[in-house]
């Protein structure tokens, strides 16, 4: 699959996940944007770009710390997520938000104009994010400093998926996707930088950071039942799964992991799965 065509899928399934993403009684994205929010200290008075925004996670939290005189951007490939994100600004009334459709690999955006570059889970769907580091790093003001999250990926399972699911998500379903799709085929294209706290730190330097910083941090995943996890799950990176599968395949997957997710529950609680999430900060090295 070339570069265009992979884009457009990735845009494709944000577009149509865009009204009920991170919506459907489940809370991880807004937990993790808060955290990585804390984890770039944005200042009152300095400007953010959040890369990937989506619906705001962290562009709403960055930009309660820089009012009321600083200012956020939010950049999205998706224009459903970008039409749901200048919304939402407009219901918190926000006039120092800005969001707009733009490709994160390539922000047309003036050089050292933000204090802070965010990305919450998106950088990792950049299929060259070296490039685009180093971008980022021409658009930090001195002193400027980049903070991302992705997932703490694991050989076993489909990769954005906790742990847990390695037991739930069988093998052998995953060994019917389309090549493109498979397990060992999105590791390659998602995290062959991230994995390893060398690579990515190597990697960060390459781009012109210094002060690397990599944490990794279990962010609750909470879901009201087994179904909102399901239904929450086709609004977000799992839908690359999900939108491969036959369609048998699909139902059969759907009420296993609801069984099996309400299984796991203390009586009526919410269901709560441990994430792990890898929290990457730097400075600009100039
Ligand atoms: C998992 S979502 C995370 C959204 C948001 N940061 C959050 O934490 O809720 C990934 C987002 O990255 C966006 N994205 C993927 N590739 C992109 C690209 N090349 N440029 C800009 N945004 C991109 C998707 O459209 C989607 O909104």
């Amino acid at each position: 699959m070339d570069t265009a065509e992979y884009k457009q899928t990735v845009t494709a399934a944000f577009d149509r996940a865009a009204a009920h993403y991170d919506r459907l009684g489940v809370e991880f994205f807004t937990p993790m944007g808060l955290r990585l929010v804390d984890h770039a200290d944005p200042r009152p008075g300095q400007r953010v770009l959040d890369v990937g925004c989506g619906r705001g996670a962290c562009l709403f939290p960055a930009a309660r710390r820089v009012a009321p005189d600083g200012y956020a951007l939010g950049i999205d490939i998706a224009p459903a997520m970008v039409e749901e994100a200048a919304a939402e600004a407009e219901r918190l009334g926000m006039p120092h938000v800005e969001v707009r459709v733009m490709d994160g690999e390539r922000p047309a955006l003036p050089e050292r104009s933000f204090e802070r570059v965010l990305g919450s889970y998106s950088v990792i769907f950049f299929p060259e994010a070296l490039p685009a580091l180093v971008r980022y790093a021409g658009l930090l003001a001195d002193g400027g400093r980049i903070a991302f999250t992705s997932p703490v990926f694991t050989e076993d399972t489909f990769p954005f998926l906790p742990p847990v699911f390695t037991e739930l998500i069988p093998r052998s379903l995953l060994d019917t996707l389309p090549p493109d799709w498979r397990p060992e085929a999105l590791r390659r294209r998602f995290n062959s930088w991230l994995e390893r706290p060398d690579d990515l730190e190597a990697t960060m330097r390459r781009a012109g950071f210094g002060e690397v910083g990599i944490t990794d941090e279990t962010v609750p995943m909470v879901a009201v039942s087994g179904e909102a996890w399901v239904d929450w799950s086709h609004t977000n990176g799992m839908r690359l799964l999900w939108q491969h599968l036959p369609r048998d395949e699909a139902q059969r997957l759907r009420e296993r992991l609801i069984t099996e997710l309400d299984a796991m529950r203390r009586a009526d609680a919410p269901l709560s799965i441990p994430v792990p999430v890898r929290f990457v900060t730097a400075v600009v090295d100039r």
